[in-house]
């Protein structure tokens, strides 16, 4: 069930699991509005994300993730949120809504980001996925943390799109 003090739906995970591709299906279908962390700190610092880490660094970028979430928390409700794929660190996430965690295996990341049609775009754009060995490594050092974080955890590992988002509406008896 939803978390009512805010009624917003926050959608965590590694990169290049599909949280802003099920948090776009999730809106259309329950008509809700969306925000995107990633997306508000590049309006904030107008510069990409890329431009941030290469500028100033990883600290910076977290710092900004944290003034974001503080924001989140005190003025956003009834949204679906997708998210950064280190922005589980925030002190307050608990209190910005339902977090949903979308569970996938390292391989299955790679493939999805592979098989896109802007595969090295997508690729790009990430600092962080810049080495997969590193990424790799990244990756199992937080999917415990994923785990705990979550209210709710769905593996979206060869399921659909619809597949995904069906099961997130039942599992949080949404419309
Ligand atoms: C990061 C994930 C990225 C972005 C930044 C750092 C991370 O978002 O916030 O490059 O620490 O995992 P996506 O998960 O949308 O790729």
């Amino acid at each position: 069930m939803i978390k009512s003090k805010t009624n917003n739906i926050v959608l965590i995970g590694f990169m290049g699991v599909g949280k802003g591709t099920i948090a776009r299906a999730l809106i259309q279908k329950s008509k809700k509005i969306g925000l995107d962390t990633d997306d508000m700190i590049e309006s904030m610092e107008n510069r990409k994300i890329k431009t941030i880490f290469d500028e100033e660094g990883e600290t910076y970028f977290r710092t900004l993730e944290k003034r974001v979430a503080k924001w989140l928390e005190k003025n956003v409700k009834n949204c679906i949120i997708s998210t950064g794929g280190g922005f589980y660190k925030v002190d307050n996430l608990d209190e910005i809504g339902t977090i949903i965690y979308l569970q996938s295996s390292f391989e299955g990341i790679l493939n999805r980001l592979k098989s896109h049609e802007n595969a090295e775009q997508k690729l790009a754009k990430r600092p962080l996925l810049s080495d997969f060995e590193k990424a790799k490594k990244l990756f199992e050092e937080r999917i415990v943390s994923y785990a705990k974080k979550a209210d709710i955890t769905i593996s979206v590992e060869n399921k659909s799109v619809n597949e995904c988002i069906n099961e997130i509406i039942k599992k949080l008896k949404i419309k």
